[in-house]
This record gives structure tokens, C-alpha cells and sequence, in this order.
């Protein structure tokens, strides 16, 4: 069978978060089991081919009333071969989001893959789109390409996040070439704009979302954002499968960037781990957990709440904390403010860096994760992976994944609570606390059950085979 993944993002060429990730991870798995598999993303300004790379010749993409010529480069590894849309107006740029194109930018984007597909004679049996920015592909296979050979072609459409949804005036239905006819409410349109994302629920052969938990609260007007209707509508067609994560880049017993090697029948050396980031971020040895987020900074991620208990919880609990993510700037002034009033409690590293994540998961004890919503959340599972236990909101992804700590069982890999208040949160990081002081038995336990767990790609990816067999057979029966 032959897929054709389109992404705005795949690690290691360009990925700003968790879509990236999982992307890459993903697409590596499916060559394993055997199927011919494309990815096609844009060529940003960020990257730059070299001499392994082919470019082919031209392709014509009819877009905004005419024929917009673009090159393809390709480049193949691991059994996946990556196509990138070379077009200079719309990708030359090293922005990946936003601008004021950006819808145009993602509808060009979406035809000049179908025109690759064509121009190529390498018509995919499914063409697995990944959030807003490629959600016009199934509307284009259901509208304007019914009398082309991608008839034929299924389309499976993922979720990693409602929130986003590419909303973009009306006039944009014209340059990207769709029938007027789309812009109604059971289609594209919602509160008077084009909504891409919509057009994907309505249109794509099956719909997948990162995580089961996350396939239910969608449904719901809480976490529906706007659209629960439509998916409740879609329910039959909707299936919520867990990402998996890459379980080679994420090993604690064979990581270059952590101190020492460990795993869960021996885990001592995460001790020399700690040691390790305390002195790489210069803070005090003391006989204290250490804590740890790595997180976009924001309030999907429940961060406002962490930030305003953040000063008693420093104050009262035996703790250190280091915090590392990209954050607003008024958020980023008042974890410099608290890293001033408790040097010896806390750290602050705004930004991402590969290797210090590497480090902080091996060289800390818990995790905080108090998101408001998570389609599926990727740090957990690194962190469980690591020994590093988690402090979790029950939602989404991060309730699939982390099981309460039951202290009369031993059972349990993590803290998981419910409602996102402070004293949720506070006493939550407090049970936490007080297990490893008073419970170091059970905490070690706890530690050695999350590092048990198997978070490979293999059990998803044959969820998703078999969501793509249905998908071709729907296509194919009519
Ligand atoms: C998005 C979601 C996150 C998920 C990731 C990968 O970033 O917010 O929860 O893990 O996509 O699917």
C-alpha cells in the first residue's frame, strides 16, 4: 500500500512541537512494516538540501485562476521518502506559521501535492493528512478531483489539536480553487469564515485523534472547541489512537547526552543524573526531589496555574524545580522574578534544547503536566520512560497514559488529579513530595513500573493499518 503523509512539520527537518514529532516517529514505523510511504512538506527558507537530495523537474499547479510552476526535491531515508514543495513566494521564508498569507500559503501547499501526485504517476491508495494546514486535501479528492484517477485515493485525517482550526475569509475559497457550494455550515464555513479543519471532518474517509480519551472529550462541548457537533455527527468514523514515541532517540540506558546509563533493574545511576543537571544549571546539592517541566509555556498547559502557586510551593515544600519552554514574555519576566527570590529552588531556561531535555528527564524525579487539554502530550511519556514520574491533570492523552499512584498495591506510575485548581494542583505536587521522602520504596517502585511501560510505535501502527484498510475499502465500495 502506498501513503502519502502530508505535515507541516517532520523532526528532524523542521518541527516546532509534538506534531513533528510524532510525524517522524510514525512514518519510520510504517516503512517497518512494509509499506511504500511519502511524506510531503513544504521547503521552508530553514532548509537547505544537499548533495543527497534530488530535484525534479517542474510541476504545474493550477491555483488562484492560473498555473503556478514549482520544483520538488526528494530525499530518501530509513525506507521513507520525504518530497519537499519547493515555492519560493510562499516558503522561502523561515516562518512556518502565521503571516497574513497563511492561508493561502497551506491551500497552495495542499494542490501542489495532489499536482505532484499526478505529474509523478504516483497515486497514493491513502493520503494521511495531518491538522488545519493540510485539511483541504480530502475536501479537494471529495470536490474539484472526482473526475481525476485520485478518486480513488482515501484520505485519513488526524487530529493533534482542535484548538487549531485555520480559519481565513471567504475570498480564499476562490484562489484555492474550491466550489462556493462548500461554504455552508454542514461544510466549510462556521461563523462566516472558511474553516479548514471543518472541511476535513466533513470530507476525510476516517478521522483519527491522538489518544482514545481525547477521541471522546472532542465530542463534548468542553473540549469540542466549536466543533463537537460535527464530530459527535462523525462519531462512527472517528477512532483515537495513542502515539507512540521513538523509543531509539529515547533510551535512557544508551543516551549521549545524560551522565550515566541506567534501567529499571538497576536504577542508581539516575542519581549521578541528578547530580549532573543540579551542576550543569548550577543549582544547590540537596537532599531534595527535583522537578521538572518541559513544556510549551501556556495555558493549554495549565502553566498560569503552576505559576501562581509556583511562590508556596517553593516556600513550604522541600523541592527544587527546573523549568524549560518557550513562553509569552510576561510569563518569562515572572519565572526570572521567582528564579531571583529562590536561586536555590528553582531554574528557568527559556527556549528548547534538545540535549538539556535529554538531561533534565534523566536527572529528575517528577514531571508537572497540569495541562487544561491534551490531545495526546508526548513529555509524559518521555518522563515515564526516564524514571521521571508524572503529576498529571486526568485529560486527554495524559489520562491514557499515566495511571494513578495506588500506594496499598504499588501500583501506578505517576499523580493524577482532576479538576485544574491550586489546591489541586498544590496538593498534588505535595502527595508527590511527601512520597519521596516518607515512601522511598514505594516511590522506587512507582519509578520502575513507568519505566516498564512500552510506549514503541508498533501497537499504533497497526491500529492506523487498520484504518487505512477500512478507508480503501469505503473509497473503493463507492
Ligand atoms: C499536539 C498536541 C499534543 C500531541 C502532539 C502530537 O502538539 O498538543 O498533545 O502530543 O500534537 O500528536
Amino acid at each position: 500500500m502506498r501513503v502519502l503523509i502530508a505535515t507541516p512539520e517532520c523532526f528532524p527537518f523542521v518541527t516546532t512541537g509534538g506534531l513533528g514529532e510524532m510525524v517522524s516517529g510514525f512514518v519510520k514505523a510504517l516503512a517497518r512494516c512494509g509499506y511504500d510511504v511519502h511524506v510531503g512538506l513544504p521547503l521552508y527558507g530553514t532548509l537547505h538540501p544537499n548533495g543527497d537530495w534530488t530535484k525534479t523537474d517542474r510541476i504545474a499547479v493550477p491555483f488562484d485562476g492560473g498555473i503556478r510552476l514549482c520544483s520538488v526535491w526528494t530525499h530518501g531515508s530509513e525506507g521513507v521518502t520525504y518530497h519537499f514543495i519547493e515555492y519560493h513566494a510562499y516558503f522561502g521564508g523561515s516562518n512556518i506559521y502565521g503571516g497574513v498569507n497563511e492561508g493561502e500559503r497551506f491551500a497552495f501547499f495542499c494542490c501542489a501535492l495532489l499536482a505532484m501526485c499526478e505529474a509523478f504517476c504516483c497515486l497514493p491508495d491513502v493520503i494521511h493528512a495531518h491538522d488545519w494546514t493540510t485539511a483541504l486535501l480530502p475536501v479537494y479528492l471529495n470536490t474539484t478531483l472526482t473526475h481525476t484517477p485520485l478518486r480513488q485515493t482515501a484520505t485519513v485525517f488526524t487530529i493533534h489539536n482542535l484548538n487549531y482550526q485555520g480559519l481565513f475569509s471567504p475570498s480564499l475559497l476562490y484562489r484555492a480553487g474550491i466550489p462556493m457550494s462548500e461554504f455552508r455550515s454542514d461544510r466549510l464555513e462556521a461563523l462566516g469564515y472558511v474553516n479548514f479543519l471543518k472541511g476535513a471532518l466533513y470530507h476525510a474517509t476516517k478521522l483519527t485523534t491522538v489518544s482514545p480519551h481525547y477521541a471522546k472529550e472532542i465530542q463534548t462541548p468542553s473540549f469540542g472547541c466549536g466543533l463537537d457537533d460535527v464530530l459527535r455527527f462523525k462519531a462512527a468514523d472517528l477512532i483515537g489512537i495513542l502515539n507512540g514515541i521513538d523509543t531509539v532517540r529515547w533510551d535512557p540506558s544508551n543516551d549521549p547526552s545524560i551522565a550515566a546509563h541506567y534501567t529499571y533493574h538497576n536504577l542508581e545511576p539516575k542519581e549521578t543524573c541528578k547530580q549532573a543537571l543540579r551542576q550543569a544549571l548550577q543549582l544547590t546539592n540537596e537532599p531534595v526531589p527535583l522537578f521538572g517541566v518541559v513544556s510549551r509555556l501556556c495555558e493549554q498547559k495549565g502553566l498560569d496555574v503552576l505559576l501562581e502557586i509556583l511562590p508556596h510551593l517553593l516556600r513550604n515544600l522541600s523541592m527544587q524545580l527546573v523549568v524549560m519552554g518557550s513562553s509569552e514574555p510576561s510569563w518569562e519576566a515572572r519565572l526570572h522574578d521567582l528564579e531571583r527570590n529562590f536561586p536555590n529552588r528553582l531554574r528557568v531556561k527559556i527556549g528548547y534544547e534538545a540535549d538539556l531535555a535529554h538531561k533534565i528527564y534523566a536527572g529528575c524525579d517528577f514531571c508537572v503536566m497540569p495541562s487544561r487539554f491534551e490531545p495526546c502530550g508526548l513529555n509524559q511519556m518521555y518522563a515515564l520512560r526516564y524514571g521521571m514520574l508524572p503529576i498529571v491533570r486526568e485529560t486527554g492523552g495524559l489520562a491514557d497514559t499515566v495511571e494513578n499512584c495506588d500506594e496499598i498495591n504499588g501500583r501506578g506510575c505517576g499523580f493524577v488529579f482532576r479538576d485544574l485548581t491550586n489546591d489541586a494542583l498544590y496538593n498534588t505536587v505535595g502527595w508527590a513530595c511527601a512520597t519521596y521522602f516518607d515512601r522511598p520504596q514505594l516511590f522506587r517502585t512507582l519509578q520502575q513500573n513507568a519505566m516498564k511501560r512500552d510506549f514503541g510505535w508498533e501497537r499504533s501502527v497497526h491500529a492506523y493499518e487498520e484504518v487505512y484498510r477500512w478507508a480503501v475499502e469505503r473509497r473503493r465500495g463507492g
